[in-house]
Order: C-alpha cells, then sequence, then structure tokens
C-alpha cells in the first residue's frame, strides 16, 4: 500500500464548479482534510483550485507534494463523452445569436476534447504553480464511484444496497450500487439530466434561493406548508416518482434557468424575486417538493434491497444532506441500517477518492469529521495579549460556561480540530439554551440574522436522547431528522421544527467529544436537561470559522456573549 495517499476535488476546468477540498491518507487512514471554503473564506469556493487545503494536508504531516505516492483525483473528465449529444444540446441553447451558438459550440467540442485526450493538464499546471519539485503520479476515478466510496468503505456494513445521488457527475446524477467485500458494483444509474439535485434545485432557484446553496432552506421550509393537491397534479403531470423515476421534462436542457422557465409555465406563476417572506402557496410548493423527492428516492431502496437481499443502506451525494429524506428512509421497514456519509457534498468526493482503491474491509469505521486545522493553547494566548483582549481561564470550563448558558448567555465554542462537512459539531459552535423560544429567538435576532422561520437544531447526550428521539439511534453528525417525545418538547422547545415537531439531533458521546460531552453534563447537573441548541460558529454567508481570530472577529462582530478559545474565555 502507498504510505500517502493525497486526494483533492478541484472546482476549475473539467471538475465541476464547487464545495473543492483536499484529504490525505497515510497507510490508508484519513490524516487530515478540510474544505477550501474554510480556508480562503468564500463560501462553496466556486472556481477554486484547492491549494490552500492540499497545502494544509500537507503541513500536517510535514510533507512535501513530491512525498505523496499518488494524487486521487475524484472525477473522470473522459466519462464525460458518455453523454456527448446532452453537452452539445445544451452548448448550442447558450447563445441568443447563431454566431453565438456556433462559439459556444465550438468551445463545448475544445473543452469535451481535453476532458478526453488531456484530462488533468489543468490540475497539473495548478499544482505546478502552487507546489515545487516533481508531481506524484495522478490517478482519475469516477465522481459517483467515489461518492459510494465515502459512504460505504467507512460503514461497517459487510454488504449494502448504496445509493448516490446529486446533481451531476461526469455523466450521472443517481447511481445504484451493491457493495461488498469485493468493492462496489453499478447496478442500475440514471444518466444526466434525469436529475434528483436538478429537481430540486430548480424549486430552489424558484422560490428566490440559489441553487447549490438553498436546498436545505426549502427543505426547512417544506413543514410550514401542507398538501396542495394543484400544486400536486401539476408536478405529477410533469415528472415520474418511483423507483424508475424521470424528471426530465423539467430537467432535459441541463440548465436550471431554463428549468426553472418550464416550471413557471407549468404553475402559470413567476418564480419569486426575494426571500423575505413566504406565502401558503409558495410553503406548499416546498412541502410538495420534498413529498415527491421522498416518494423517489425511498421506491429505489424499496425495490434494491429486495433485488440484493439486504437491509443495509448506505448514502451519500449532496441530496444526502437532505435529512428530513433520510428519516423516511431509516423508517423504511426494508431498511435496518443507515449509514450517510456526513460530508456528502462534492467537498466529501476527496474522503472517497482517499478509499476508493482499498478494500473496503481495510477501511476503519468511520468515528470522527474533526479532520482539519487546530491550534494550540499558546497560540490563542498569544493572539489575546496581542490583541490586548482581556480573558480568563477558569479551572471548571464546562461548569463556568455551562451557567453562563443558563443565564441566557449566547456563546461562541471554539475547541480542537475544525469539523469537515456543513454541520458545526462541537468544535465551532454558537452554544444556547435549548429550552425556550426566546432563547431560539436570541439566536436568530444576535448572531445568525437569517430567516426566523429557519429551525435549529441540538446537541444531546447520547444515552439520553431516547428521552427526546422517537424510535431513538445515534446520530453524531446531525444529518437524520426524528420525531420527538410529545412529553419532553417542553424541554427543547427551541430545537423543534415549529412545523412539524421533528429535530435534527447530534447525538454525543465522550469517547467521541470529550469537552463538548462535559459541557452538555454540565448544563443538564444545573437544569436537568442534557441537551444544548448548537448551530454553526459562522455569520450569515459566510464559511464556518477556522481560525482563532476569525472567531475572535466574529465574536466582537456578531451579538455573542461568551466566547470560549481552547482553555480560554472572553466576555462582553
Ligand atoms: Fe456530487
Amino acid at each position: 500500500m502507498e504510505k500517502y495517499v493525497l486526494s483533492f476535488k478541484p472546482a476549475i476546468g473539467e471538475f465541476g464548479v464547487h464545495d473543492p477540498s483536499a484529504a490525505i491518507f497515510r497507510n490508508g487512514e484519513i490524516l487530515y482534510a478540510v474544505e477550501e471554503e474554510r480556508l480562503n473564506r468564500q463560501k462553496h469556493a466556486a472556481g477554486d483550485f484547492p491549494h490552500r487545503a492540499i497545502q494544509a494536508c500537507l503541513e500536517y504531516p510535514d510533507i512535501d507534494l513530491s512525498d505523496v505516492d499518488k494524487i486521487i483525483l475524484p472525477y473522470n473528465p473522459k466519462l464525460q463523452t458518455k453523454i456527448t449529444g446532452q453537452k452539445l444540446r445544451e452548448a448550442a441553447s447558450w447563445g441568443d445569436s447563431t454566431v453565438e451558438k456556433a462559439y459556444q459550440l465550438s468551445e463545448s467540442i475544445k473543452r469535451l476534447a481535453i476532458a478526453r485526450f488531456y484530462p488533468t493538464v489543468e490540475v497539473e499546471q495548478e499544482l505546478r504553480s502552487h507546489f515545487d519539485g516533481p508531481l506524484p503520479p495522478i490517478g482519475l476515478r469516477a465522481h459517483h464511484a467515489c461518492h459510494a466510496a465515502s459512504a460505504f468503505h467507512p460503514s461497517d456494513f459487510d454488504q449494502a444496497l448504496v445509493l448516490t445521488i446529486d446533481g451531476r457527475g461526469e455523466y450521472d446524477s443517481t447511481v445504484v450500487w451493491e457493495g461488498t467485500h469485493n468493492g462496489l458494483q453499478r447496478i442500475k444509474t440514471f444518466e444526466f439530466p434525469n436529475s434528483l439535485g436538478y429537481f430540486y434545485g430548480i424549486v430552489t432557484e424558484f422560490l428566490g434561493y440559489r441553487v447549490s446553496n438553498g436546498e436545505g432552506k426549502i427543505m426547512g421550509l417544506a413543514p410550514y406548508g401542507s398538501e396542495n393537491p394543484e400544486i400536486e397534479s401539476t408536478l405529477r403531470d410533469l415528472i415520474d416518482v418511483q423507483a424508475e423515476y424521470d424528471v426530465t421534462p423539467l430537467t432535459k436542457s441541463g440548465s436550471i434557468r431554463t428549468g426553472v422557465e418550464v416550471l413557471e409555465e407549468a404553475l402559470g406563476r413567476e418564480r419569486k424575486s426575494d426571500t423575505e417572506q413566504f406565502t401558503d402557496w409558495e410553503k406548499d410548493l416546498a412541502f410538495v417538493t420534498q413529498k415527491l423527492l421522498e416518494e423517489i428516492v425511498v421506491d429505489i431502496p424499496r425495490q434494491y434491497t429486495a433485488e440484493l437481499d439486504t437491509s443495509n443502506v448506505a448514502l451519500s451525494g449532496g441530496v444526502a444532506l437532505n435529512c428530513k429524506m433520510n428519516k423516511e428512509i431509516m423508517e423504511l421497514d426494508c431498511v435496518d441500517n443507515l449509514f450517510i456519509q456526513p460530508v456528502a457534498s462534492d467537498a466529501g468526493l476527496a474522503v472517497g477518492g482517499g478509499m476508493i482503491d482499498q478494500s473496503p474491509q481495510s477501511v476503519p469505521e468511520m468515528s470522527t469529521v474533526y479532520w482539519g486545522p487546530e491550534y494550540s493553547n499558546d497560540e490563542i494566548e498569544a493572539l489575546l495579549q496581542k490583541n490586548k483582549v482581556e480573558y480568563t481561564e477558569p479551572a471548571e470550563l464546562s461548569e463556568f460556561v455551562a451557567s453562563r448558558i443558563v443565564d441566557g448567555k449566547l456563546v461562541g465554542w471554539f475547541q480542537g480540530r475544525l469539523e469537515m462537512g456543513p454541520r458545526a459539531l462541537g468544535n465551532r459552535s454558537i452554544i444556547a439554551d435549548p429550552r425556550t423560544v426566546e432563547s431560539r429567538d436570541r439566536v436568530n435576532k444576535y448572531v445568525k440574522h437569517r430567516e426566523e422561520w429557519r429551525p435549529f437544531a441540538p446537541s444531546m447526550l447520547e444515552e439520553k436522547a431516547d428521552q427526546f428521539l422517537v424510535n431513538q439511534e445515534e446520530s453524531p453528525y446531525m444529518i437524520k431528522t426524528f420525531d420527538t417525545d410529545a412529553e419532553s418538547r417542553d424541554d427543547i422547545t427551541a430545537v423543534l421544527h415549529p412545523g412539524d415537531n421533528t429535530t435534527r439531533p447530534q447525538t454525543v458521546r465522550r469517547d467521541q467529544n470529550e469537552r463538548y460531552y462535559d459541557l452538555i453534563s454540565a448544563f443538564e447537573e444545573i437544569t436537568d436537561v442534557p441537551v444544548l441548541l448548537n448551530t454553526s460558529f459562522n455569520d450569515h454567508g459566510e464559511p464556518i470559522v477556522t481560525t482563532p481570530a476569525e472567531a475572535l472577529k466574529d465574536f466582537y462582530g456578531m451579538g455573542l456573549d461568551v466566547l470560549v478559545l481552547n482553555d480560554f474565555v472572553v466576555e462582553k
């Protein structure tokens, strides 16, 4: 086995446009991984080459790029030629005049030729411009295969149905796999543009948010809506919803913009231009869209778990971030065990890329996403002193901070290694009291500056989670939604979805995050509630904070009351 494998997801050229990231593996184990957005501070880092993330990966074990035995790119541009016709049709639709159409067409042919014959040329140029020495050999692996490896290989399944669902890979949008000790076998491919990511993305844009960014907001809006037969029959007339789904009447142009126009025509309404307020009709559209997505996706495991004779399901791809949909899969009778790769978006391709050449059993079961940078107490103390910030170092940190939370304070909680993936899991989190609506409103008003209707999520001690969750199971990554026990709801009002009383918890064991576990326990000591409100430590529209300096800047720029940086506490 190679000693060092570097896998990274560029967002340039033929390699997709968003969520670049990098991960480094030593002897098959992940050592370090980070999204480029956390380092360049541009959310989703669209169009960027992840040179900062690669640099950080190399610095962690203190090696040079030339010490890497193999680079894996989790995308194989050569496969794009499987849908050459679609790509040329797309290109021809971009220009308004014949001259422009001809230009777009010739550009597209050029790009396809580069993808086919010189797929790594742009990546090699970028590597040479940022790093010294000879380049390691570069391998290309299919996009959906890397999503699938990121879900199956670190699960504890010997065999599973693996489902990867996103906007698009090189040519595919949904793939059904069988995972066994021999690896992954492709069972069924839904080729682009038959894309559930595009289906949901088109509605996201129709409702005023941006594709690849606002999908979670539409999912959050859905429970505020209700059944609407008129919208539903319009959408059902347009698309087929079952395991052999077909959404191409909406997505066939391959362009979100054109898809929105098709939807406008079908619904007889224009797209929304702002997201200040939502009418009942708009909430219903979110509700029905979510319902149809669930109907399609749930039907796939129904069919294929029987075919493959398994009740294990592993899930990845951007659509797997839809934790409401995940709840429906989890509750299926044919599914006993569900593992979802928490870095399900394209950023997680770097993780899958480092696993795909290994035998699935040799990949350790996933136990953490704390793979990013960390900062020592010495570094933090020097930063505080340099900025003339007064601080304390409480002997009983958990008790001290818990008492502040009980007093209604909003706490920036910065500890240890940065989380990879979209959720803050107690290392770069904003923490508040979960018990009251007032607490939730304070977080919205003073720190998050976001839509008031959007729900917050809890962190709870794993061994106490069954007090709150129906059909409780461990959920360390905040990627599954649960119904809540009616009798316990008063204790966690701030972290329920007001539309349907569901919640999207992080369950915490001490061996997963000792310091965070102790904080929740200390809060329980005072309140009898082993739960905290946990939202990501970032200001509106920013990526999650990475460095102590960013945390300090946000602390003063937001309405936080207390900032905890490792052992140190700063208060306003
Ligand atoms: Fe993807």
